[in-house]
């Protein structure tokens, strides 16, 4: 008989969670017939208490989401460039996605404006290596400090539980290093046809490193091959009406036909001694590096064909955490980055609990030689001949000679709270008026304009909505003018 992945075999009769067969699948046993039901029907009790449990809590963000597996495979040879083992030439790894909104909640339609989360996890030899990025090679903020106040002002108001617009435009134009990624949202991507139609971005810079300790800074663009495709706002109202799960929906179904989607990884790369002198700061994550500086080198493909047998265990217990890097692989100094490392450990613990890493899509296909051991829902038994290192009794050891890395970069200074010390690109407006002017066409910028005056019509006070225009005149001041014609009732 087949094994679940408890390890326990599967009854052709119905059991109470410790296995003992059940009298009735419908009636509970009372005192006669039509007499008071007893407390002593343990399997009545069991099954009222485990369904009053069946929820961990949603993320706090990103919460409605769905995801696949797949493998990833290596196509180029950026061997030169790091030592990450799923990065060698000819190297297959398997790895899950999980793809979602932001600002949503559980059950929210898939197609409200908002970024989209890219979740990687590859379950390579040296452990897992989570990407955690987003449809978006930009974010809102630049310092981790900001990053709950953001979400709060894109969530619900505490008086009367609705979203508001007027609390959105209220923080971004009061943050104009969100302009960037403003316009990205409310341009043709903020709303993707599906997942299967955007692209991925890593977002922050990563440092790499290759097998002679030279480091490189990176930054990653993981390209849809099904070609990019878009709702426009109105497209998107319709959809979310008549069903809010079609992304969800679309993924899913996708792979059962057999149209597995691919998307194509590839890496900017900058060399390390490049960072101190370009033009703005190349850890700023409001910032992206223009193709024509560090143009993209392809790494490899990722497949996603199989659908997870149940979406509570894989999808909702899934732990992904920026933390998770693995040899080869390090962090750099944006400082969202460092917030990062963090936080998605620590919300883990409390959303799934201690011990989440042995649940089914965050355990290691590698090896394990942790020394951790008890905490809630304990599932692995303690591995090693010793709870401690060093011992004399045969557990693990750290292996520096060959997992031992250059540290990273030099860091020192005051202690201080401060911005990005200024670099001469370092403002706010450049990129995304690049973006309005250049890559823009004119029907987009047309939709463009729709889309943020549609926004700003609904709901957002007059001080604010005069910021908003001044914000979109800083970054395109024709793009500006025609948002305050349409707002203004011109
Ligand atoms: P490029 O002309 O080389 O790149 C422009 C990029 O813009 C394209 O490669 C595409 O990214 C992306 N793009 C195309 N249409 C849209 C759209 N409707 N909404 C959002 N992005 C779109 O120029 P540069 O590299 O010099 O960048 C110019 C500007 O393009 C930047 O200021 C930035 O706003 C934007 N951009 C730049 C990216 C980068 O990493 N350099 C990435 C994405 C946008 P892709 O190929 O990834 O689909
Ligand atoms: C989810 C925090 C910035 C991408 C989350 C979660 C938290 C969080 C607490 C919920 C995780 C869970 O419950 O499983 C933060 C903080 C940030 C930040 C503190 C900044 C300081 C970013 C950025 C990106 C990003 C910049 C993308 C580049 C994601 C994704 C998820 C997520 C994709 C969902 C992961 C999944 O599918 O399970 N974030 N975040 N976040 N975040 Fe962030």
């Amino acid at each position: 008989m087949p094994e679940t992945p408890q390890g326990s075999r599967p009854a052709d009769y119905t059991t109470t969670t410790a296995g003992i067969p059940v009298e009735s699948d419908e009636h509970s046993l009372t005192v006669g017939p039509d007499g008071p039901i007893l407390l002593q029907d343990h399997y009545l009790i069991e099954k009222m208490a485990q369904f009053n449990r069946e929820r961990v809590p949603e993320r706090v963000v990103h919460a409605k989401g769905g995801g696949a597996y797949g493998t990833f495979e290596v196509t180029g040879d950026v061997s030169q460039f790091t030592k990450a083992d799923l990065f060698q030439p000819g190297r297959s790894t398997p790895m899950l996605a999980r793809f979602s909104t932001v600002a949503g909640e559980l059950g929210s339609p898939d197609t409200w404006r908002d970024p989209r989360g890219f979740a990687l996890k590859f379950y390579t030899r040296h452990g897992n290596y989570d990407l955690v990025g987003n449809n978006t090679p930009v974010f809102f903020v630049r310092d981790p400090q900001k990053f709950q106040d953001f979400i709060r002002s894109q969530k619900r108001r505490p008086d009367s539980g609705l979203r508001d617009h007027d609390m959105q435009w209220d923080f971004w134009t009061l943050s104009p290093e969100s302009a960037h990624m403003v316009t990205w949202l409310m341009g043709d991507r903020g709303i993707p046809r599906t997942w299967r139609h955007m692209n991925g971005y890593g977002s922050h810079t990563y440092m790499w490193v290759n097998a002679g300790g030279e480091k490189f800074w990176v930054k990653y663009h993981i390209k849809t091959d099904q070609g990019i495709g878009f709702l426009t706002q109105a497209e998107a109202d319709a959809q979310a009406g008549e069903d809010a799960d079609a992304h969800r929906r679309d993924l899913h179904e996708a792979i059962r036909r057999g149209e597995a989607p691919t998307w194509t990884m590839y890496v900017q790369v900058m060399p390390f001694d490049d960072a101190p002198d370009y033009r703005f700061n190349p850890f700023d994550l409001t910032k992206v590096w223009p193709h024509g500086d560090y143009p993209l080198v392809e790494v490899g493909r990722m497949r996603l064909d199989r659908n997870p047998e149940d979406h509570f265990v894989h999808i909702e217990q899934a732990a992904f955490e920026p933390s998770n890097l693995v040899p080869g692989i390090g962090p750099s100094p944006d400082k969202m980055l460092l917030g990062r490392l963090f936080s998605y450990p620590d919300t883990h613990r409390y959303r799934i609990g201690p011990n989440y890493n042995q649940l089914p899509p965050n355990r290691p296909h590698s090896p394990l030689g942790s020394y951790s051991k008890d905490g809630a829902m304990r599932y692995e038994p303690a591995r090693t001949g010793a709870v401690y290192a060093p011992n004399s009794y045969g557990g693990p050891a750290a292996d520096t000679a060959r997992f031992g890395e250059p540290a990273g970069w030099l860091a020192a200074g005051e202690m201080v709270r401060h911005a990005y010390t200024l670099r001469s690109e370092d403002d706010d407006w450049r990129q995304p008026g690049t973006m309005v002017r250049e890559v823009l066409d004119d029907a987009a910028r047309s939709r463009l304009v729709d889309n943020v005056s549609g926004h700003l019509a609904n709901g957002v006070s007059a001080p604010v909505l005069a910021r908003a225009v001044g914000y979109w005149r800083n970054v395109d001041k024709d793009l500006g003018d025609r948002i305050a014609a349409r707002v203004n009732g011109g």
